[in-house]
């Protein structure tokens, strides 16, 4: 199957082009590399021996965007891109609203007059705002707390519509929880620019000596220890979600949505302490105030991706921790710096091509996923 995969470059983006390219589809990635560089697809080529084709362009470039998907004509698209940083949201509302809903507009007007109807979407858990019904389950009254979480929310809600207004559609949102954890080989993961918002790569560069204590927000939750609980999920197994999705909508239309999530919950301090663990060291922390908009707990109902997917995340804390370990500690600074327009596309395809090519593995080299 021909897939497109917007924000392919980005964290859980390369996780699942690297699945896709394993599973022998043909990979298409764009990304404008906003916050991704493209040596996370050059790692990924070496990894698997293949290589995607390459648009470094931005959803908001509607004419570019709608002749790539013409041009192209994918079977499916998996659509990350998107910006998703929650304080930032707060303070940039518009830039939120113009990047995800309208970068998503930009991108279905395309597939529409390509005639490329299955998307599968990367919703959050962020959707049930601040329910405390646990486990959350995909009926769950849905709200938002930010401008992030309702440009999450628009868009579920536009996808809905539109596959009730044509049948010809099938969409699925995948509400993530936590992802964390990083591949196995520790070339590819995740690589938050500036001071990390989320805990466990925050917890990373502790331990990798770039930041000196983990402040913990809030240490009086009505929680196992009074520190947040969480629903971390490996993010190799939310890849595997990606594919499983894309498989259940080959022969449905009308729009789904599941949890991915592994329906555990593990505090602020467990993840510390596992991860010290992971690491062999000590990583230092101190309780600080709550963090407003924080709820003390939450976690996934993950049975309906079960059910219906035949889907269900396989990694414990244990291996998230050593696997993200293994990354932070091979890649402290994480992906080396570059300027976005180094290259021109011809030249990263180039490069991807001769990065697939130079792996020492027995697979073999396959390149079709870079041909048209
Ligand atoms: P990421 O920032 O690593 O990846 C997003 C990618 O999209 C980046 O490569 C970025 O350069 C690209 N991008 C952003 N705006 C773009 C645009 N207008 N045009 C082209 N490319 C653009 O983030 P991620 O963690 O991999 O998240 C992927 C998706 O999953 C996002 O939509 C995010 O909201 C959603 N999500 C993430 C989490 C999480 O905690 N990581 C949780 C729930 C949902
Ligand atoms: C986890 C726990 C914090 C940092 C966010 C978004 C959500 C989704 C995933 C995209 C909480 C505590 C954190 C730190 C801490 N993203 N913490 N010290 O808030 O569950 O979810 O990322 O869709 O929309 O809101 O994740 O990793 O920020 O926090 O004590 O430095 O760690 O209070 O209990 P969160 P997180």
């Amino acid at each position: 199957m021909r897939v497109l995969v917007t924000g392919g470059a980005g964290y859980i983006g390369s996780h699942t082009v690297l699945l896709l390219l394993e599973e022998g589809h043909d990979v298409v990635v764009v990304d404008n590399f906003s916050n991704s560089s493209p040596e996370s697809l050059r790692r990924v080529a070496a990894l698997c021996s293949r290589a995607p084709r390459l648009y470094r362009v931005d959803l908001l470039e509607s004419e570019k965007i709608n002749q790539i998907v013409r041009d192209l004509a994918p079977d499916a698209v998996i659509h990350f891109a998107g910006l998703k940083a929650v304080g930032e949201s707060v303070a940039k509302p518009l830039s939120y609203y113009r990047n995800n809903v309208t970068g998503t507009l930009n991108l279905l007007d395309a597939m529409e007059s390509a005639g490329c109807r299955n998307l599968v979407f990367s919703s959050s858990a962020t959707v049930y705002g601040e329910s405390t019904e646990l486990p959350l389950v995909e009926t769950t009254q849905r709200s938002a707390t930010n401008p992030y979480g309702r440009t999450k929310l628009h868009i579920e809600e536009m996808l809905e519509e539109l596959a009730a207004a044509d049948e010809r559609w099938s969409i699925a949102a995948l509400r993530y929880f936590n992802p964390v954890g990083a591949h196995e080989s520790g070339r590819i993961g995740e690589d938050p620019q500036g001071i990390p918002n989320n805990l466990m790569p925050y917890v990373a560069q502790v331990a990798v000596g770039r930041r000196e204590q983990v402040n913990v927000f809030g240490g009086d939750y009505p929680t196992v220890d009074g520190t947040g609980v969480r629903d971390y999920i490996h993010v190799l197994d939310l890849a595997a979600g990606h594919l499983a999705a894309l498989d259940y909508l080959t022969d449905r239309t009308g729009s789904f949505v599941w949890n991915l999530g592994t329906g555990e919950g593990s505090s602020v301090l467990e993840v510390i302490q596992a991860f010290a663990r992971a690491a062999g060291k000590d990583v230092p922390y101190q309780i600080v105030d709550r963090r407003p908009g924080d709820v003390a707990e939450n976690y996934a109902d993950p049975v309906k991706a079960r059910l219906e997917l035949g889907w269900k995340a396989e990694r414990g804390l244990e291996q998230m921790v050593q696997d993200m370990w293994r990354w932070q500690e091979n890649n402290p600074y994480g992906f080396p710096e570059e300027a976005s327009d180094s290259y021109d596309n011809d030249e990263l395809n180039e490069q991807l091509l001769k990065a697939a090519s130079t792996v020492q593995s027995s697979s073999k080299p396959n390149n079709e996923g870079n041909q048209k």
